[in-house]
């Protein structure tokens, strides 16, 4: 049986006659490892009504090959953008495939609504409209759609197996005919969801684990995964009425590292994770912090792609200062692609779903709380209000 024709907002289609949504997973990025559709995703997608064309290629260093796709109904083609209606992506996309989304339809996928770029005018003059994953709100409602969360779990897990291989310690304690070994003192700077991942899994590996948070409330998450809750207070309330810590102002920020600097100094692995939305991350690690450290002591810099908690960071680069190896990775949760893709994948399904529906339609229905909040741009106009006054600032 034919469906009726498209009546809402988005009317046309490559397919125009019937309620079916193309959507589309082109390349992404040099450097991106994961996708935004897997081959289970799209049969998913599929079987809620709507039509799957990859990018011949897109999944391959995911683990995807082409044929993943093809065994479940998906058109693998060389041109994935020809009647897109819905394109999903993990990071922005490059101006050269953004200008040629044609007018009308919508895009998902990480935007980085915050930095307010070319990409959001382009989306914008292009009538396009635009989601970011980023800016869905933080609600119990939306949490099968949080990709932030989903995301961050996978970089704090892997930051600790980063470490673990790049320090010359061992994790656990070691008892053997050769002596006994202490295992290692592992310190982790800011507890949300990367922070307490990378506390679970370096308490698996057998570190000794202490955590610290600006936001007191966290203590007893970062107890209940045997980790110590290091007191540092400052003096200034930091969580924001969101539940987010707040930026500190400079003064605070001095006095927070040397609270934190004998911590730091007694460890031999320190992950940093603090971030603050939209901000570049707080710097709890000073240059002078890190020569206190003893030499081959290890610190990996997950906040590094926002400009890095520690001084001495460079984003996408190991340094090695006074003995102390800084990791600055930017690809943490690509170094997992296989998983990061699948949780990645599932929440934009969450979210596709979301602006479908049962007769697998659009519709952007700026009444619903998790659609206005994620989108950035509709009907040639800045929906988001960040990103509005960043675009206004920087005009
Ligand atoms: N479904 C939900 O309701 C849901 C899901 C995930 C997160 N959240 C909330 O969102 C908020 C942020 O979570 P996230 O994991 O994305 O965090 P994030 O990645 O934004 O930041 C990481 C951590 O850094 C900390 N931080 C920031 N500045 C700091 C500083 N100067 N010193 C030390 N620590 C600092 C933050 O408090 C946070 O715990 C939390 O309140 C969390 O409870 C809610």
């Amino acid at each position: 049986m034919p469906r009726p024709p498209c009546t809402n907002w988005h009317s046309y289609s490559a397919l125009a006659d019937w309620a079916l949504v193309r959507i589309t997973g082109p390349k992404e990025a040099d450097g991106e490892r994961r996708v935004a559709v897997t081959p289970k995703i799209a049969r998913r997608l599929i079987e809620s009504g709507h039509s799957v064309v990859v990018e011949s290629g897109l999944g391959e260093a995911a683990g995807f090959p082409d044929r993943a796709y093809l065994d479940e109904g998906v058109v693998v083609s060389a041109d994935p953008l020809e009647g897109a209606d819905l394109i999903l992506v993990v990071g922005p996309p490059p101006p050269a495939l953004a200008a040629r989304i044609r007018e009308g339809a919508a895009l998902v996928g990480f935007l980085d609504p915050f930095a307010a770029d070319d990409l959001i005018k382009t989306l914008r003059d292009r009538r396009i409209t635009a989601f970011a994953m980023e800016a869905i709100p933080r609600t119990t409602l939306a949490q099968s759609m949080d990709a932030l969360s989903s995301q961050a779990s996978a970089a704090g897990y892997h930051a600790v197996l980063l470490a673990a291989t790049a320090t010359p310690r061992f994790f656990p304690m070691m008892i053997t005919a050769a002596g006994t070994i202490p295992p290692v003192r592992l310190l982790v700077l800011g507890a949300g969801v990367a922070g307490l991942q990378a506390i679970a899994t370096a308490r698996r590996l057998g570190a000794v684990v202490s955590a610290y948070d600006i936001r007191p409330q966290v203590q007893e998450q970062i107890e209940s995964l045997g980790a110590r809750f290091i007191a540092a207070p400052v003096d200034e309330s930091a969580a924001a009425a969101t539940g987010y810590a707040k930026e500190l102002g400079d003064e605070t920020q001095r006095r927070q590292q040397a609270a934190l600097a004998e911590f730091v100094a007694e460890s031999d692995v320190v992950i940093t994770t603090a971030q603050i939305p939209g901000r570049p991350a707080p710097l709890l690690i000073s240059r002078e912090m890190v020569e206190q450290m003893s030499p081959s002591s290890v610190i990996v810099d997950v906040a590094a792609a926002a400009g890095g908690n520690c001084e001495v960071t460079r984003p996408g680069e190991d340094v090695v200062h006074e003995g102390v190896l800084v990791m600055g990775p930017t690809d943490l949760a690509g170094r997992v692609a296989v998983d990061a893709s699948q949780m990645y994948a599932r929440n934009v399904a969450a979210f596709v779903e979301r602006i479908t529906g049962d007769e697998a339609e659009f519709s952007c229905d700026l009444e619903d709380e998790i659609v206005a909040g994620a989108c950035i741009t509709h009907e040639g106009r800045v929906m988001h209000p960040v990103t509005r006054r960043a675009l206004e600032a920087g005009q």
